[in-house]
């Protein structure tokens, strides 16, 4: 008898099998019992008979209540009206352990409840399939990146100063020293793309984001690639290329996770780079148009993103921000201050910012001025400044924010799903 997992079954057609795994469902029909089994690859259905199951694993099925763990031996049968196409005809059935008052049941509960849950809510079918989806999002975006000669490494997660403004940062206390939680490993990047030429870097970010939106969580995950003697468009084009690769992956790869969740796949398979390109500026009347406010050297709030995401069908590209809503290390455009080299990717449907990056300043004396204008307090940045003593070259990179391309990629509309235990104002349990 040979131990499968469910996702293998198909090779084992008419061939007795072992599967090791939990009791999704069972439904009782007089003298048949079908009992539901997951086992982390998938779903299958067992049918239990008196003529065919053993009388002890028949009458053990009675006991049975949901996540029990089970051992379940018999045979595959291939069956068109199963849900996967495959059935298992019961032979023996062996409980591994029990589970008494299993608090996730069949009806539905309310989000705090689940995610106070969040440990076991990871069973139920749509987060299986979110967070398939995430692992398929993770490795595409690794192997995009490998495939272009890009170098993984590792940034630190405490550091010194801030990366993306002080409003946000995690203090802790660092041997009596304060230190910061990253809220970006993007510093570390442009160190080791001088080193490497190619180089990303993937881990999580920490925000005290203070507000409650269904985008933001105070430790998400980034992946940040960075290139040595690049410019903006070198990084608008890696970043449009990686998440016309990353929606290929999950449509071929995470077909039946997709089917799960009910996604409407038609809204992702038209999606080809290059995306439509428009400029901060022309973004602001688009955005007043369109009937949400706002005026010019504000930022995006989730309405106008909103807005300016659902006037297209392909993610967008907005472009050259002004210096005074983006970070520090932002390159001035050519003969305009007051603009930066900077973009921002925005999804369709409403989604919002998946990605953020540019050119980085590569001058020494212009970051000086920036970093002293915004009182970031040089001491902590003169590693970074080095950088541009010792061989400067323009550069440019983006990050990725993978639970917000998740969303979007799975159609869900909070964040908080699609990271297997989510931190977020007020929730650091389980
Ligand atoms: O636009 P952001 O702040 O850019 C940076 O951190 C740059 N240092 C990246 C770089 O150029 N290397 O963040 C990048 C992405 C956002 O587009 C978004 O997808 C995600 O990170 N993100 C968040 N995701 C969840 N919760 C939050 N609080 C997030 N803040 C940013």
């Amino acid at each position: 008898m040979k131990y499968t997992y469910i996702e293998n079954i198909a090779d084992f057609v008419d061939k007795e099998v072992e599967i090791r795994g939990w009791v999704y469902n069972k439904r009782s029909s007089g003298k048949i019992q079908f009992l539901m089994v997951r086992d982390g690859t998938g779903i299958i259905q067992g049918v239990a008979t008196e003529k065919d199951t053993e009388p002890e694993s028949f009458s053990l099925m009675d006991n049975l209540d949901q996540e029990s763990s089970v051992i379940v031996r018999g045979r595959v049968r291939e069956d068109k009206r199963a849900p996967i196409g495959y059935e298992l005809s019961i032979g023996s059935l062996e409980v591994v352990g029990e589970s008494k008052d299993y608090p996730i049941t069949p009806k539905s509960h309310g989000v705090d409840f689940l995610l106070q849950n969040r440990h076991i809510w990871i069973r139920s079918s749509k987060q299986w399939a979110i967070l398939r989806i995430r692992a398929e999002v993770v490795k595409a975006v690794e192997d995009y990146l490998w495939e272009r000669g890009f170098m993984r490494f590792d940034a630190p997660i405490f550091t010194p100063s801030a990366c993306e403004g002080t409003t946000t940062l995690f203090e802790v206390d660092y041997f009596g020293e304060p230190a910061y939680l990253s809220q970006s490993g993007q510093l570390y990047c442009e160190a080791t793309a001088s080193a490497f030429g190619r180089v990303y870097c993937f881990g999580p970010a920490f925000r005290a984001e203070k507000s409650k939106t269904r985008r933001h969580l105070t430790e998400f995950w980034q992946v940040e690639p960075e290139i040595a003697y690049a410019h903006l468009d070198d990084s608008i084009e890696l970043a449009s290329g990686m998440i016309e690769y990353l929606i290929e992956r999950v449509l071929i790869n995470r077909k039946r996770e997709l089917e799960v969740l009910e996604r409407n796949i038609s809204l992702l398979e038209g999606i080809k780079s290059p995306f439509p390109r428009i400029r901060y500026k022309d973004a602001v009347k688009k955005v007043n148009e369109l009937g949400e406010s706002m005026n010019f050297g504000e930022d995006f709030g989730a309405p106008q993103e909103t807005v300016i995401g659902k006037n297209y069908d392909s993610p967008v590209v907005v472009t050259h921000f002004p210096r005074e809503i983006k970070a520090f290390y932002m390159r001035k455009e050519p003969g305009n201050e007051e603009l930066t080299l900077s973009f921002d990717i925005l999804a369709p449907e409403g989604y919002g910012e998946i990605v953020g990056g540019g050119e980085r300043e590569f001058e020494a004396e212009k970051l000086k001025r920036e970093i002293k204008e915004r009182g970031l307090g040089e001491d902590a940045f003169k590693w970074y400044i080095d950088l541009r003593k010792y061989g400067s070259v323009p550069h440019a990179g983006f990050g990725l924010g993978i639970e917000r391309t998740v969303a979007w990629l799975c159609g869900i509309t909070h964040i908080r799903q699609t990271i297997p235990f989510p931190r977020t104002l007020g929730r650091a349990y389980p």
